[in-house]
């Protein structure tokens, strides 16, 4: 059993995975928000690429809430923007939220191949996602979203994390690169705090974003995404 990763949306566009458990990570912020919405009873997400899509495919839906962000920032006419705080709320009970941002779902749109399982994992839900893949005897591919095409060291770190824990496992060298990160790491927050995304965040005001997604297993949930149904929703194991 193999453990590789792909470090940004675009490279997962580029390679076909077969027989896999793929694990995608937005740390910041995507992947964290749909761990938190489920976790507040949204029943469903389904994620897209562009605004377009979100439009056209909530018009089947009579739950629907639009969510999603560009340049960090919520949508004009969406419901809800990508701040996991946001979704802290009764008011998105039962309801469909269809969502896109600018790495994180792209990411998922970009996967493709035959016989995977898709998961979803931030720091959130990490040792729930572990616990899964330390029974699982298939290869595992971890897919980090980064930012804008480029490496981003959020989502490298939850993926080294993850590695970190897996003895299980052979590795490859961008791997064991990404295990060696998350062992040098004392506090997530601190190792996070200058890179590039973060930055961004934090100056157009989402400092309390920040040291939410920071947070490890605030929510302990196992999440899937169907691609025959292009759907996430929680699973119970
Ligand atoms: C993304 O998917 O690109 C991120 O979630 C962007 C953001 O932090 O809002």
């Amino acid at each position: 059993m193999k453990i590789d990763v792909f470090l940004t949306a675009e490279e997962v566009k580029q390679k076909e995975i077969s027989n896999s458990n793929v694990i995608v990570i937005d740390v910041l912020r995507a992947t964290s928000v749909m761990v938190t919405a489920i976790a507040h009873g949204v029943s469903k997400i389904y994620p897209y690429e562009s605004i377009e899509e979100v439009r056209e495919a909530s018009l089947t839906s009579s739950c629907c809430i639009l969510c999603g962000e560009r340049k960090g920032l919520k949508i004009e006419g969406f419901d809800y923007g990508n701040s996991p705080l946001e979704y802290q709320t009764e008011k998105i009970k039962n309801r469909e939220m269809f969502m896109t941002t600018t790495n994180g779902t792209r990411a998922l749109s970009n996967i493709k191949g035959k016989n995977n399982k898709i998961w979803i994992a931030s720091f959130l839900n990490i040792s729930t996602v572990l616990s899964f893949l330390e029974k699982e005897e298939k290869d595992c591919i971890i897919v980090c979203a980064g930012t804008e095409n480029h490496f981003s060291l959020d989502d490298a770190l939850c993926a080294g994390m993850i590695i970190e824990k897996l003895s299980n496992y052979e590795k490859t060298d961008i791997a064991l690169a990404l295990e060696q990160i998350a062992k040098t790491s004392i506090n997530v927050k601190e190792s996070l705090k200058n890179t590039k995304h973060y930055r961004y965040l934090k100056s157009i005001g989402l400092e309390k974003d920040l040291e939410f997604c920071c947070h490890l297993n605030t929510y302990p949930l196992l999440l899937e995404y169907k691609r025959e149904t292009n759907s996430i929703f929680a699973v119970t194991k």
